[in-house]
């Protein structure tokens, strides 16, 4: 396999790696921060790619093409951007001219769902599957299909959008604009909205407790400073410290982490139906938490979900990890120029 050069673009994170295959020759990692607007991060994405030959001790011209995997909406054909409900200040953005025109190398640009889709059928839990599904449980819900080895499209290049599946239409606003959409109920960000909301109304003593003690230890303290301010909605909390709070035994975090558990079954209920993939393959940093999410979403699918479609859907999680979006980047040459 000839050397590429994948990006990963996150609402939280960018990506950069030199890449054979699924193996990765130099990695570049830089946070997306509070301001992604694309003037001040198209350029750090230049940089990074850069930065990703420098590492790997190579020049432009020994990869055979850049993979870039970006939140949609997007047209993955012509490459633009369109208005990504996580990437606040994109608008139609021009990202595969705009990086022809940097690096003047074959680039190809593709929902970030389905390129990490794409990586693991190629290199990860996918492998030897014919119709997979993948999942990502992140600061969105984003989804690909792999069927019979093509990416999912439609027609503007959009498909898959599993994220944005209403669930819950008397449910609350999504970043899209929509009511109730998957995302919006188990996603990371939700996760942390939902405990932010319970300790504003003054319900979550534990979870506030936790979070003190966490955040005060982090500080280098051994007891949690001035709770007063904490309650003034100073406290930041975010999935990961749910969970830990959950595992410790706080119930209102378990009571979180159940709401957004049997929003994961719901929408997994959706895709084997619609889908009825042989595959369906978990990743994002959310999915890291393990049973507390799964056993609840596992049990309603187990329930609810026709039998036929059920018992050919086999759930993973993703064996590339955070990476499948990386992989699944650098995959899109591959993809792309076979
Ligand atoms: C976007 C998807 C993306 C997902 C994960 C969603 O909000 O609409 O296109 O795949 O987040 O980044
Ligand atoms: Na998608
Ligand atoms: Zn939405």
């Amino acid at each position: 396999l000839p050397l590429v050069i994948g990006l990963d673009l996150g609402g939280t994170q960018i990506r950069t790696a030199v890449l054979r295959g699924s193996q990765l020759l130099s990695r570049v990692g830089l946070l997306t921060g509070e301001n992604p607007s694309p003037d001040r991060i198209i350029p750090r994405m230049y940089e990074s790619v850069y930065q990703a030959l420098q590492e790997a001790h190579i020049t432009l011209d020994e990869v055979a093409g850049i993979g870039i995997g970006a939140p949609g909406p997007l047209n993955n054909r012509t490459g633009v951007v369109y208005a990504p409900p996580n990437l606040p200040g994109w608008n139609d953005v021009p990202l595969r001219t705009m990086f022809l025109e940097e690096f003047n190398i074959p680039v190809f640009v593709e929902n970030d769902a389905n390129a990490a889709a794409l990586g693991e059928y190629m290199f990860g839990a996918g492998r030897g599957s014919k119709e997979i599904a993948y999942i990502t449980i992140s600061t969105g819900i984003g989804g690909g299909i792999i069927a019979d080895g093509n990416i999912v499209e439609g027609i503007s290049g959009t498909a898959i959008e599993l994220g944005h599946m209403t669930i819950d239409w008397h449910g609350v606003r999504c970043n899209c604009g929509n009511i109730g959409c998957w995302e919006s109920i188990s996603s990371g960000t939700a996760i942390a909205r939902r405990a932010h909301e319970l300790i504003a109304l003054g319900k979550g003593e534990g979870l506030l407790n936790f979070a003190l003690t966490h955040q005060a230890q982090e500080a280098g303290a051994d007891t949690p400073s001035d709770r007063a301010r904490a309650h003034l909605g100073r406290v930041h909390v975010n999935a990961r410290m749910v969970a830990q709070a959950a595992e410790a035994g706080v119930p209102e975090a378990q009571a979180i982490l159940n709401v957004a558990a049997e929003g994961l079954g719901v929408g997994l209920i959706n895709v084997i139906h619609i889908f009825n993939p042989e595959r369906i393959v978990l990743g994002g940093g959310v999915v890291q938490i393990g049973e507390l999410l799964l056993a609840p979403a596992r049990r309603l699918i187990q329930e609810r979900t026709m039998k036929v479609p059920k018992e050919a859907a086999e759930i993973v999680l993703a064996e590339l990890g955070t990476d499948a979006g990386l992989v699944g980047a650098g995959a899109l040459v591959y993809y792309h120029c076979s």
